[in-house]
């Protein structure tokens, strides 16, 4: 079966990556409303999610304790709702020439079920070609910070998903996982130091975005 698509799409796929509580979901709307100030028209989505089936699936990744799902069943689930996001949002939006936001994409998958469970990191790269065929993101911003920002960030949230769930060592393992793709693909990833107040990681936000397309902004 020929899977592979090519990355040439028009429209720009930026992604935001870091562990838990670094301010992700924050800076996506700042990078969104970053490309409406120019007039791009822009989508802001997450995974896994982002469509309703992978929403669902979403769901039932999170809420079922670490018990409840085997690691290799969350990876093939985490790729199952990404296969449905690409499908019916991400390339559709690109094909128009849309400006795709995306809370988490596979280097997450990567990080935490690589890094973090300790997956074989070639069984995940094959089924990234399988699912995602050459696409990448133009450029993924790596927002990073020592585990205890993060732990510091989410305290007092009601209720922790199956991943806040996890100790310290693990997103010690997932942070280290992330900062090995980022110095494997310095092109791609731009490490953020989210540990400084919001404004100064918004300012190194826009100097990133500045850097990597102002020749089409
Ligand atoms: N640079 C910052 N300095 C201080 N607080 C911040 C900063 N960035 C975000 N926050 C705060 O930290 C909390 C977590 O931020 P946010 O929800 O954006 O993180 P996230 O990476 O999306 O988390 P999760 O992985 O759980 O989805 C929020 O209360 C947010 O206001
Ligand atoms: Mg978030």
């Amino acid at each position: 079966m020929q899977v592979t698509q090519a990355n040439h799409l028009p429209g720009r796929f930026i992604t935001i990556e870091g562990i838990e509580g670094v301010g992700k979901s924050t800076n996506v709307n700042f990078v969104a409303e970053y490309f409406r100030a120019s007039g791009a028209t822009v989508i802001s989505t997450r995974e896994p999610g982002g469509t309703e089936i992978a929403e669902r699936i979403r769901e039932l990744i999170l809420m079922t304790p670490s018990d409840g799902l085997s690691d290799l069943g969350e990876l093939l689930l985490m790729f199952a709702a990404r296969a449905e996001h690409l499908a019916g949002l991400i390339r559709p939006a690109l094909a128009r020439g849309d400006t795709v936001v995306c809370d988490r994409f596979t280097d997450a998958t990567f990080a935490y079920q690589g890094g973090g469970r300790g997956l074989n990191l070639e069984v995940i790269s094959a089924l990234r070609d399988i699912v995602q065929g050459a696409l990448r993101p133009d450029l993924t911003l790596l927002l990073d910070a020592p585990t205890e920002v993060s732990v510091e960030r989410i305290v007092g949230r009601e209720w922790l998903d199956r991943f806040e769930q996890e100790r310290a060592d693990f997103f010690g393992r997932v942070r280290q996982a992330y900062l090995t793709i980022a110095a494997q693909e310095p092109e791609r990833v731009r490490i953020i130091d989210a540990s400084k107040p919001l404004q100064e990681v918004q300012l190194q936000i826009s100097n990133a975005l500045r850097h990597k397309f102002e020749k089409t902004l």
